[in-house]
């Protein structure tokens, strides 16, 4: 009891709203720990290792392959690039693999209108083992973070105690605000926390971070994605209201483009995340993803509905013996977006459905528009039965707008 008492004490004297007015919007764009990971063989694999050479080429990708210009702008460093410390104590990057140092890096972002984020650990040594930031260095990285002109900051939790963590995290929120530089803050301190309340406070969290990893890492299978999946719908009454502008879930990394799933899959995942209101970091080799894949991670529509200003995050609104669910998530101008989702197994199930049983409004008449498909479903009102035609382990994505009050007209 006394432990639980102690940090909560502590940072009521410390807190320090965040209020840095970054990620209106949920933030977009790459992330090299899922497919890259701690690869630092640059002899055996120069293409592929952690290095600023692989920075470089993912950024002159998202350059010109359309992806900064649909909104994936952050390009982010993940765990291994640090070198060490120097005598007074500032971190440096490994010299072999980042010659030219970070500051170099986030120029060559932002000359390309990107921006550079990175990563570091509130602890003794970050999750791969290179020096960590102990709490006598939390002001001091941040210094050093933003004079390399970083835009963004990934701190993760591993070798701390949650006592640090209490009071590592709303002490590095306030040391990237003192360094006056907008600095995005990722923290990955609930996901050591279990996720829930009470030892994760959502309300402090929403302070002082503007993403929260809330669970365990996504790897590269549909199995990890439906864990992850499982996870965030079994707690939405819980992680659905705190999201919002500014502070968002962070469900961990899109696959598409890699190994681990199918077609279906791949739509599955982007469509499901796009409705928790879930950064897009996509975490995938840009210079050989197939056109297939970047159909699915550049749809305009997709991009939209992630991206509405509300910021609301969605949730599952219904779940069917037949093992199909309904997600919606409420999007300005009165649409929403509905995920018709299938855990099935067999074959494309034809899940028979109306707006009525998915409780809209009566008095409006809607129209509907197929996220992936682009055809436009007219003329739909609540007592309308349709039907959708859904992959296994696949979705149907609708973007729903109303087109006429029935109300009004008859006024
Ligand atoms: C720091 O916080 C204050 C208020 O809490 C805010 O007005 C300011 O924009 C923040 N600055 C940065 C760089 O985040
Ligand atoms: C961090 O390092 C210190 C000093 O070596 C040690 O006492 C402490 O137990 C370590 N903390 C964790 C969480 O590993
Ligand atoms: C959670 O944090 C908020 C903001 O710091 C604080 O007002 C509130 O008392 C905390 N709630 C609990 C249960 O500790
Ligand atoms: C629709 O509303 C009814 C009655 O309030 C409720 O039982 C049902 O779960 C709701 N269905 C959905 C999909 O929200
Ligand atoms: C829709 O289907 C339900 C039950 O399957 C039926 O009762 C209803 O009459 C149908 N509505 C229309 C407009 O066809």
């Amino acid at each position: 009891m006394l432990l639980k008492t102690v940090p909560l004490l502590v940072l009521v004297a410390q807190v320090l709203m965040l209020e840095n007015g970054l990620l209106r919007t949920p933030p977009m764009g790459w992330l090299a720990w899922e497919r890259f990971r701690c690869n630092t063989n640059c002899d055996e694999d120069p293409k592929n290792c952690i290095s600023e050479r692989l920075f470089m080429e993912m950024a002159d990708r998202m350059a010109q392959d359309g992806w900064r210009d649909l909104g994936y702008t952050y390009l982010n460093i993940d765990d291994c690039w640090i070198g060490g410390r120097d005598a007074s104590g500032y971190l440096v990057p490994d010299p072999k693999r980042f010659p030219h140092g970070i500051s170099f890096l986030a120029d060559y972002a932002h000359s390309l209108g990107l921006k550079l984020g990175i990563y570091e650990d509130i602890g003794n040594l970050t999750c791969m083992g290179y020096p960590g930031t102990t709490l006598d260095k939390v002001d001091q990285d941040a210094q050093t973070f933003a004079e390399w002109k970083v835009d963004m900051l990934k701190l993760d939790g591993c070798f701390s105690t949650p006592m640090e963590r209490a009071i590592g995290y709303p002490k590095m929120a306030a040391a990237l605000n003192a360094t006056g530089r907008p600095i995005a803050f990722s923290c990955s301190w609930p996901a050591y926390e279990g996720g829930l309340p009470p030892r994760v406070n959502y309300t402090l969290l929403a302070d002082i971070c503007n993403l929260w990893r809330n669970y365990d890492d996504i790897q590269d299978s549909w199995k990890s994605v439906l864990s992850i999946l499982d996870w965030f719908v079994q707690y939405q009454d819980i992680l659905q209201p705190v999201a919002g502008p500014g502070h968002w879930n962070d469900p961990d990394m899109l696959l598409i483009g890699n190994f681990g799933l199918s077609f279906e899959q791949a739509r599955a995942q982007m469509a499901l995340w796009t409705v928790l209101a879930a950064p897009l970091f996509m975490s995938t080799d840009l210079r050989t993803i197939s056109f297939q894949s970047m159909d699915i991670l550049q749809n305009p529509l997709m991009i939209k509905i992630n991206q509405d200003h509300l910021g609301i995050q969605g949730r599952r609104i219904y779940k069917d013996k037949s093992h199909i669910e309904v997600y919606m998530r409420p999007l300005s101008g009165e649409a929403s977006a509905l995920v018709f989702f299938s855990r099935r197994t067999d074959m494309p199930y034809h899940y028979h459905s109306s707006l009525a049983q998915l409780n809209f409004s009566r008095s409006i008449i809607y129209e509907a528009q197929d996220v992936y498909s682009g055809d436009v479903i007219s003329d739909l009102r609540v007592e309308t039965n349709f039907t959708v035609i859904i992959n296994p382990s696949g979705v149907v994505m609708w973007y729903l707008y109303p087109i006429k009050n029935l109300e009004m007209f008859q006024q």
